[in-house]
């Protein structure tokens, strides 16, 4: 096998945003998957851009702020190898908040509701409006593969590294087809982060979510995401899925488990009718789940492994892979060639959870 300079394990949309970000900073890069490429989380996503989410933990703000306005780089550069536009399908979310947090100045009305969407009936909730772009993952999963496909990264899917250790100034990884010496390691295999032996300390586990996609009524001209707590609902205006809209999703803690029950997208769809009656006339077209990796304090690890040098881990991105992939991919590549960092990495470092191990 050759040697390149960066070794990652995880070919879903931080693995393969890093790899890209990496291969133009003229680096070397081999990529293995466990399985195809962007298959996982990164595909099942809904795709919302959600930096201003009143649920996202708020030490998750500056790293999100610098991934939106990385967005528009990446997606050029994603469009400039692989001659694939990958457009924003939607630029505005109706968000429901607690009553108490309802600014006067951006609470929308139900008349300015009534004007956007006749069909929303807004009974139990208040809204904000947000300017917040959303896009569909498997379109930018297929853009994304192919721009890595023409670059020189090297991309092995159905690969998975069975253990890493560090030699000298050196990674040795383990595959099942054999070994390979890298400058670095970095593990970016989300949900499945934690699976391998040799970060077992890090606490990434799998947060399921169900989902369903539907065909839009016509009578429902849907531009925009609409989003509770409990359900959100994003209309694809754009592409193959035009005239569609996801509607998702549970968040469950039972490990690796990925089945689909009826039971549960029944229980979307009627959180869906709640928000927008026509839903009850949507065909349902699709159901499927993923598994969103988690951390006990809900926000990413990105950083070197203490105790392991040459060895970095970026992962955690639970309910925001997409949004945050732009970032991540530039602050682990600033990590990785010794640059400053362009926004404090220390909330989301992995020593956070190794404090507190006992000592050898
Ligand atoms: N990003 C949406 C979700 O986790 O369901």
């Amino acid at each position: 096998m050759q040697h390149p300079d960066v070794c990652i394990a995880g070919a879903g949309i931080i693995g393969l945003s890093l790899a890209l970000e990496l291969h133009h900073r003229g680096y070397r890069v081999t990529v293995f998957d466990q399985g195809e490429p962007l298959s996982e989380s990164s595909s099942a996503a809904a795709g919302m851009l959600a930096a201003h989410d009143p649920d996202n933990p708020p030490q998750l703000l500056p790293l999100a702020t610098l991934s939106l306005s990385l967005y528009p780089d990446f997606l050029n550069r994603v469009r400039t190898l692989s001659g694939r536009h990958v457009p924003f399908q939607t630029h505005t979310t109706l968000q429901s908040v607690p009553l108490h947090t309802a600014t006067a100045s951006s609470e929308l009305t139900t008349k300015d509701l009534t004007h956007l969407l006749p069909a929303l009936t807004p009974r139990e909730h208040r809204f904000i409006l947000l300017d917040e772009h959303s896009l569909d993952p498997r379109q930018l999963a297929s853009a994304l593969l192919a721009a890595v496909h023409a670059t020189t990264i090297d991309l092995r899917p159905h690969t998975p590294v069975l253990s890493t250790r560090s030699i000298g100034n050196t990674v040795e990884i383990t595959t099942p087809s054999g070994t390979m010496h890298a400058a670095q390691f970095i593990n970016c295999a989300g949900a499945w982060a934690a699976a391998s032996s040799h970060l077992l300390n890090i606490p990434v586990t799998p947060k399921k979510g169900q989902m369903f996609s539907v065909v839009l009524p016509p009578s429902l001209p849907m531009h925009f995401v609409v989003r509770t707590p409990d359900v959100y609902i994003v209309p694809r205006t754009a592409g193959p899925a035009a005239g569609h809209a996801i509607i998702g999703a549970t968040v469950e803690d039972i490990g690796f488990d990925k089945i689909v029950h009826p039971s549960d997208i029944d229980r979307l769809r009627s959180l869906a009718i709640t928000l927008l009656p026509v839903i009850a006339e949507a065909h349902q077209l699709e159901a499927w789940s993923g598994l969103r990796p988690a951390t006990p304090d809900g926000l990413p690890v990105l950083g070197a492994v203490p105790g392991q040098p040459n060895h970095f881990i970026a992962t955690g991105h639970y309910r925001n892979g997409i949004l945050l992939a732009p970032a991540t991919a530039n602050v682990m590549a600033q990590l990785i060639v010794g640059e400053a960092s362009s926004t404090d990495l220390s909330p989301f470092s992995p020593n956070r959870f190794f404090a507190e191990l006992p000592s050898p």
